[in-house]
């Protein structure tokens, strides 16, 4: 692009390309220095123009240029700015900088709010990318990586594909752009030329995860549409397979929300209260367990936990269950609703869905030991209902007091973690499950931990077509623990 005035300009600069900072930077101190005011020179980037370049001149020996420090920055975030006279734009700043050194803190001047407003329009685009790029996964095993279709207003992938590889860096990706690409190998960045929408794929198996996980967190009470398009714009609509559902979630919403405030929480059932009562006649603190010999003297001990608040709203405690000799331990998350009222681990929904799978890949249910990472179910009060609520960290931490010793008791061959919380119990650091998911970690004191998803996930699923896949993929993981179990 070659901006007005361009056959009267003295010189004639070229930048390798659209990003190419350090070449402006370098040209414009060359320029400064030697006097060339702004009007002799015109900018254009090399793919843009058939204009042989200028011979530039040379640094004038001992003359250095003196500009705030701060405009560096501002001018290296400006320089992503999609308006092609932006080179042009920035050497004038620079310019007037040289007998103009407070300019940048003069909010009223023009030059200033311009070079504010780009900046800003690129933060913003750079807040877009990192919040709406949208991986697609293709192939399988070694095969398997993740390619992303981006539209940006600016030239932005360079100064974020960073922040990619840095909360990507365990898988290999793409991002696609019309302008450049980015591409993580699992150990170099690379930054190609642009791409086509069609190069990108379009579904995959994730996409009906995501628009779970977004009807989910979609609160109807809180919509408002005009400060949800400003920060989700349409255009980015098209590249995320939760947006197929907002025209319907916003037709929805009055109707929804009058639902939602049914929900409100009510007193809890009075039958809750008694089975509370029955398993915790005193509320007095208990013995903690630290002389228990067996599984059931440890039970016996735990139904006194008082280790974090949970056990203030649960009903009872529901300790693991299974022979005291079993060869292998599932872990699980914590108990849920039916769970608490029985006592028992897995007996609700996903308990169902578990036995049946591992009904499938051959596992007795009865020789194996079934518990969980947090023994009191944790919940927020909906209408009558109580709805599971996640443990934190400092919950699990406070109950693996409870399962290190059941494995201690036990002693199994192999522990099965279902989920992200149990795994963050058994190997005391959070890891990516969906990733992990079929491997055998050994602990330090020897015990293999094997890494799966917890069943609960595939009820999660709506698509019939998904959940199979998925179930299919746990029930391989049962099969490959049950051969572990007999190796
Ligand atoms: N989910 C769990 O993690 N554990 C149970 O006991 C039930 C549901």
């Amino acid at each position: 692009m070659q901006p007005a005035g361009f056959d009267l300009a003295r010189y004639n600069v070229r930048l390798d390309s659209e990003t190419d900072f350090p070449g402006w930077r370098d040209a414009a101190r060359r320029l400064a220095l030697n006097e060339v005011s702004p009007e002799d020179i015109s900018w254009h980037v090399a793919a843009d123009s058939d204009q042989p370049p200028s011979d530039l001149p040379a640094v004038p020996g001992g003359k250095q240029l003196v500009v705030p420090r701060e405009f560096i920055g501002h001018a290296e975030t400006a320089f992503c700015h999609s308006d092609p006279t932006r080179f042009a734009f920035l050497y004038r700043l620079l310019w007037r900088l040289r007998t103009e050194p407070r300019l940048l803190a003069i909010a009223s001047d023009p030059d200033t709010r311009r070079l504010e407003a780009m900046e800003k329009a690129v933060r913003r685009d750079s807040h877009k990318m990192r919040a709406f790029v949208r991986f697609r996964k293709i192939g399988d095993g070694d095969e398997e990586r993740y390619v992303a279709w981006f539209e940006p207003d600016h030239f932005i992938v360079e100064r974020n594909a960073d922040f990619f590889v840095r909360r990507f860096t365990g898988m290999r990706w793409t991002i696609l752009t019309p302008h450049a690409s980015a591409d993580w190998n699992g150990e170099r960045l690379a930054i190609g030329p642009g791409a086509a929408r069609s190069d990108a794929p379009a579904q995959d198996d994730t996409e009906s995860l995501w628009r779970t996980y977004f009807e989910n967190i979609f609160n109807p009470a809180r919509l408002k549409v005009k400060a949800m398009q400003k920060e989700m714009p349409k255009k980015y609509w098209r590249n995320l397979p939760e947006a197929s559902l907002i025209p319907d979630l916003i037709a929805g919403a009055d109707k929804a929300a009058t639902a939602m405030i049914a929900r409100m929480p009510t007193t809890p059932a009075p039958h809750h209260a008694k089975v509370q009562a029955k398993h915790w006649p005193t509320r007095e603190p208990a013995v903690m367990g630290d002389g228990a010999h067996t599984i059931s003297e440890l039970r016996e001990a735990a139904k006194g936990c008082r280790r974090c608040p949970l056990w203030r709203d649960a009903t009872q405690t529901v300790f693991g269950e299974g022979p005291d000799d079993a060869r292998v331990v599932f872990v699980g998350e914590q108990p849920g609703d039916q769970e608490d009222l029985a006592g028992k681990p897995f007996v609700g929904p996903a308990g169902k869905v578990f036995d049946a799978i591992l009904d499938d890949a051959g596992v007795d249910r009865q020789k194996v030991y079934v518990t969980n990472a947090v023994k009191h179910f944790k919940f927020e009060p909906r209408g009558k209902r109580r709805i599971h609520s996640k443990p934190n960290a400092g919950e699990v931490q406070a109950c693996r007091w409870w399962i290190d010793r059941e494995l201690a008791l036990i002693m199994p061959d192999l522990a099965v973690a279902l989920g992200a919380t149990a795994a963050l119990s058994l190997l005391g650091k959070a890891i990516p499950v969906t990733k992990m998911r079929g491997q055998v970690i050994e602990r330090e004191d020897g015990l293999r931990v094997f890494v799966t998803i917890h069943p609960s996930f595939i009820l999660r699923i709506h698509e019939p077509a998904d959940k199979d896949a998925e179930r299919e993929r746990f029930l391989h993981d049962m099969r490959q623990v049950k051969r572990l179990m007999t190796a």
